[in-house]
């Protein structure tokens, strides 16, 4: 069975897709990241990824979408009959929903933090506060399995209320009011920032490329980003793009949203290092940049206060707008599989995500450095969780370049991309040889370098059983009549 829903405009799909990619990724993560792998080089190896490695893939992604109408798992079996392919591939559809599920646990919880802030600043409760009250005020918070929980149940709760609303008045009118107002509040910040803070040092800080100050694991970092920031590779793109309208170009709107996304990252980036520059504060502050050092920048500055207020309201909103695509694919394929009504299937998806992400809540405090799953995984429960969820999107995304670019019956590939023969092979020369060996090499993040023990074990198996699985597929496809 399939929904058969279509977005109500053409433009609908670019809308929901700049809303998944754009989200705590743009605004958190990547300027940590950036701030700690040095800047400039971080960002010049973040970009060539997103467009040597990151377009094609979404480009595969949201074709498996449209092409089959349907949510991922469901999807991806409708495909691997038509194209008689190996039913093996269907795993990208379990992969993908797996990892929304886990994504979701902690991307709540954290979501949850800006939640906490937004108020703060708005109450004005930090103005004028020094170093030592903002830090030990951030500890307090993760100190708290209590507060943690209320805030990740808040968040949770809106964002499966709008998918549970369906995808015309629940995510497209959300996204329509939503989407505006944040990039108008981006403005602000910028605004904001360039008045107030060092905007040449955020700018050099960023643009000056020297491609030393990278470590391997800079290199990595900055390729896992990109997968994580376009949403890849585990359905959320796909089952917006059963949604997409025919006539559509995928291409184009691929370049889209990988450009909005990036352009997002870039004026966060300047933004919050304009502020954090022009309170003399440190860029490499790791996670706590956002949560630490942005707030007490804002702390010393005019109506600190209230644009700090509406920064984070700027966060919640974009990491809605994200969290409301890891639901959908995983309601959806409650709704179509087990005829669930929407609210059941969403209630559903959420009430095991959210139960997930207590794990999360307590990796800060009671189950932190010296707890007993601390010993036996030697890491957090969040810290795992984001491990497996480093390994999935990848290992999603390269699953997806490969079923599309070799096993996908390629005239239908060619019909389904609807653009001149020449991109197409540019495209198909992308998805079938560089994509794979980009992602490849960003596994050499996830297993060689982890400490730990169980982690690289379960890490290489996963790797070697993807390549004899693929490669069975391959020979099963070649059979294929
Ligand atoms: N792209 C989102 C961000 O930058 C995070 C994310 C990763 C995501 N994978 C996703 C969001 C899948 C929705 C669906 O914050």
């Amino acid at each position: 069975m399939s929904t058969h829903n279509v977005w109500t405009h053409k433009g609908t799909f670019l809308l929901a897709a700049v809303g998944s990619a754009v989200g705590l990724g743009n605004l958190w993560r990547f300027p940590y990241l950036a701030g700690e792998n040095g800047g400039g080089a971080f960002i010049l190896i973040y970009a060539l990824t997103i467009f040597a490695v990151g377009i094609p893939i979404l480009i595969a992604e949201t074709m498996l979408g449209r092409a089959s109408r349907r949510s991922p798992i469901m999807g991806m079996q409708f495909l691997t009959r038509t194209h008689k392919t190996s039913r093996a591939w269907v795993s990208i559809g379990w992969m993908g929903a797996a990892a929304a599920f886990l994504i979701l646990s902690f991307y709540s919880v954290i979501a949850g933090w800006a939640l906490h802030y937004t108020w703060l600043m708005l109450t004005g409760t930090l103005v004028g506060a020094d170093a030592a009250t903002i830090a030990s005020g951030f500890d307090a918070l993760l100190a708290s399995p209590g507060l943690l929980t209320l805030y990740h149940t808040l968040f949770i709760i809106a964002s499966g209320v709008i998918v549970g609303m369906g995808i015309h008045k629940g995510i497209e009118s959300g996204l329509r009011i939503m989407m505006p107002a944040l990039f108008v509040i981006l403005l602000v910040v910028l605004a904001y920032g360039i008045a107030n803070g060092d905007f040449a040092a955020a700018a050099s800080f960023l643009f000056t490329f020297n491609l030393g100050d990278l470590s391997l694991e800079g290199w990595l970092e900055a390729m896992g980003q990109s997968f994580f920031t376009l949403s890849l590779g585990m359905g959320a793109i796909m089952a917006y793009g059963a949604y997409m309208a025919s006539d559509a170009s995928l291409s184009r709107t691929a370049f889209a949203v990988a450009f909005v996304d990036t352009a997002v990252a870039m004026v966060a980036g300047l933004a919050i290092f304009s502020l954090v520059f022009g309170a003399g504060l440190d860029a490499a502050a790791g996670p706590g940049l956002m949560f630490v050092t942005l707030p007490l920048a804002f702390a010393e500055m005019p109506f600190g206060g209230l644009i700090g207020g509406v920064f984070f309201i700027l966060v919640l909103g974009a990491a809605i707008s994200s969290s409301i695509s890891l639901i959908e694919p995983v309601a959806a394929f409650l709704v179509e599989r087990f005829d669930l009504t929407r609210p059941q299937a969403v209630f559903a998806m959420v009430v095991a995500s959210w139960a997930l992400g207590l794990l999360t809540v307590v990796s800060f405090n009671l189950w932190a450095e010296a707890s007993l799953f601390h010993t036996l995984f030697g890491r957090s429960a969040f810290d795992l969780i984001e491990l497996l969820t480093n390994i999935l999107m990848p290992l999603g995304g390269l699953l997806i370049a490969l079923f599309a670019g070799w096993a996908l019956t390629q005239s239908e590939v060619m019909k389904e991309m609807r653009t001149s023969e020449a991109w197409f092979q540019v495209w198909r020369f992308l998805v079938r040889f560089v994509a794979p060996a980009a992602v490849a090499f960003v596994f050499l993040r996830t297993i060689p370098l982890v400490e730990g023990y169980l982690l690289p074990a379960i890490g290489a198996l996963i790797i070697v059983g993807a390549f004899a699985a693929g490669r069975t597929m391959l020979a099963g496809s070649g059979q294929a009549q």
